[in-house]
């Protein structure tokens, strides 16, 4: 949700700015500005993309070595020019780009007017560099950075800013709470952004930001304290991200690159945590909190989205094969609802970027409550990884396609993991069949590559499909949640409607949409619920729907019912989810690529979602 940019030192600010507004494209392309000050300050901005932003200003004079900008993902007022960031006050002194919302921006905005201001957009940011104004224009003794502070003290709500003060020429102010902001550290140069993706071909030393820090930096160092002008220790960690994983390489879209990582990745994600014997699982940052999971009266998992997805997917492995209760919330509502939680509870977020606002909030809460709080994320060192007690990293890489794809089957090869190890501990499952089971999660990134190898077919299918106004998937078990998120890939990146739905429940309501028009996706690979999806697919069928279904290799008894088919390998059902999963991101993928839409970047979502 916006991404922000800065930067200070010798080099030419703009290159820097808009190669970084590109990369934190994924968080939100309403609109794209800069700001430089190079004795006076620049502003540009735009509706629309970096690349229109780049045409805006292919005639100005972008000069300068300090510089701040910022591509937007709207909440508060419409995308357009006006609203754009960066944010100027009133009277030219500050200039300020914002993520995050300022909820008390309408109490704020309304005494600001009383005291003379006025304002050109609708945003709550342009609130805040105002309020840090006023606060300056109270007299001599109050510098720039005090005026951020005591604005920031009044602020409720969340956000990540970068601002300059346009008297204090050589300064860059950063502040965060609740949006995150990382500081790379250069020789002589700092870069600020959302993700420490821009800054990595620059340096790999960064500073993550915590909640209520503020950030004076110039060209000769930087001085953290916090709002309430505390001072504060940082660290510097390296980060071992590469430049090509910032890359698309030889793929047309980010999407389609991820999708072909997964290999790679899953393999990434268990390896080192299974023993070379191939008899234990190890889980390292689960070590000191494993005695709580396995005495856990039940374990929530909370998540958004894809990771919601994947939460139900750890539901059915933990509950199968450890036996210990399991719950599943969308962190959105979990948050709100005053839960029951005891200290007996442990509650898992799953999280692709770690900085998630509702599964964030709703983490603290379960703290709050006394629960043990765990986490399975993505990305290092980000809030949701540095706030729980415990956890385990998936090791996916930087995802950049908005629609997740490879996050998925990481936090799912995770899960079981995690569920195995459960079993095991609790007592539930032999060594032997431990064992055979670990052998089968070993075995898939083979099977995953051979999948993809069909990509073409899948392709050739979607084109059928492409004209589809509706969809339906259906999956029962395990294969439920790959169900739902089969129609998540396909709603996200193609604008279809489509909808998941638990096989057995489609003859309460989704049975009524089936007609010679409607593509149904059923996912009906080989396992215990076998034969009563195969029931459903001849509801579907005697409703002359058009079925496509995910089957078990060498299952030919469903080729006289469905009109296409999509086989993976035999395997157990165990880890069916992760293979089932990849020829429905690819049909997505090849359907909105044939209705001309931007995969990377589908309208109105975002890649990091750090607003409620
Ligand atoms: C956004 C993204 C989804 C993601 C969800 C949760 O909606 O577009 O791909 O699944 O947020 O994000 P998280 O980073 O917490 O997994």
């Amino acid at each position: 949700m916006c991404g922000i940019i800065g930067y200070i030192g010798q080099e030419n600010v703009y290159p820097i700015l808009i190669q970084g507004l590109q990369r934190l494209e994924y968080r939100g392309y309403d609109s794209a500005g800069i700001a430089i000050l190079n004795g006076s300050l620049k502003v540009f901005k735009c509706k629309g993309r970096v690349s229109d932003l780049e045409q805006h200003v292919k005639d100005e004079d972008i000069s300068g070595t300090i510089g701040i900008g910022h591509t937007r993902w709207a909440t508060h007022g419409e995308p357009n020019d006006r609203n754009a960031h960066p944010h100027t006050s009133m009277n030219g002194k500050f200039v300020l780009v914002h993520n995050g919302i300022i909820e008390n921006h309408t109490e704020l905005k309304t005494d600001l007017m009383k005291n003379g201001f006025r304002f050109q957009s609708e945003t709550d940011t342009e609130v805040l560099v105002n309020l840090i104004e006023y606060f300056y224009s109270k007299g001599e003794a109050i510098d720039g950075e005090m005026a951020i502070r005591l604005a920031l003290s009044k602020v409720v709500g969340a956000y990540g800013i970068a601002v300059i003060c346009t008297k204090e020429k050589d300064q860059l102010i950063v502040a965060r709470k609740g949006s995150p902001l990382v500081i790379g550290v250069g020789e002589g140069s700092y870069f600020i952004a959302s993700d420490a993706s821009p800054i990595i071909p620059y340096t790999r030393n960064m500073i993550y930001l915590n909640d209520n820090d503020v950030a004076i930096i110039n060209r000769q160092g930087l001085i953290l304290k916090t709002v309430e002008n505390i001072p504060a220790v940082f660290n510097i960690t390296k980060v071992s991200m590469t430049i090509g994983e910032i890359e698309k390489g030889d793929f047309d879209h980010f999407m389609l690159k991820e999708i072909f990582e997964q290999p790679k990745i899953i393999e990434e994600t268990f390896r080192g945590r299974i023993t070379s014997d191939h008899s234990t699982i190890i889980l390292g940052g689960l070590m000191d909190v494993f005695p709580k999971l396995l005495s856990a009266q039940r374990i929530i998992i909370i998540g958004c989205g894809t990771s919601w997805h994947a939460a139900l997917v750890g539901e059915y492995l933990i509950e199968t094969y450890a036996r210990i209760p399991v719950e599943v919330e969308y962190a959105s509502e979990f948050r709100y609802r005053n839960p029951i939680l005891t200290n007996t509870d442990v509650v898992i977020a799953i999280s692709q970027s770690g900085e998630t606002a509702d599964t964030l909030a709703a983490i603290r809460m379960a703290k709050a409550n006394g629960a043990t709080v765990l986490g399975i994320c993505n990305v290092v060192g980000s809030t949701i990884a540095r706030e729980t007690e415990g956890g385990v990293f998936t090791h996916a890489g930087i995802e950049i396609g908005v629609a997740s794809t490879k996050a998925f089957t990481a936090q799912v090869t995770v899960l079981t993991l995690l569920a195995l190890k459960l079993a095991k501990e609790n007592e539930k499952m032999t060594q032997e069949t431990y064992q055979c089971l670990i052998q089968e999660l070993i075995n898939v990134p083979a099977k995953v590559q051979s999948i993809l190898q069909k990509h073409l077919h899948i392709k050739e299918v979607a084109s059928k499909y492409k004209k589809a106004t509706n969809a339906l998937y259906l999956g029962r078990g395990l294969l439920f949640p790959v169900a739902l998120e089969g129609a998540l890939k396909l709603k996200e990146i193609s604008y279809l409607h489509a909808e998941g739905y638990a096989a057995g429940e489609m003859k309460h309501g989704p049975i009524a949409l089936v007609d010679d028009n409607l593509p149904v996706v059923v996912v009906a690979a080989r396992d215990d619920y076998y034969t009563k999806i195969v029931s459903n697919i001849h509801e579907v069928k005697a409703r002359k729907g058009n079925i496509i279904a995910v089957v078990t290799e060498g299952d030919n008894n469903l080729n006289s019912l469905v009109n296409d088919l999509f086989e993976i390998p035999e395997s157990h059902p165990i880890v069916t989810p992760i293979l089932a999963i990849i020829p429905l991101q690819l049909f997505s993928y090849y359907i909105a690529v044939s209705r001309g839409c931007n995969v990377d970047q589908p309208r109105n979502l975002a890649k990091s979602v750090t607003v409620e």
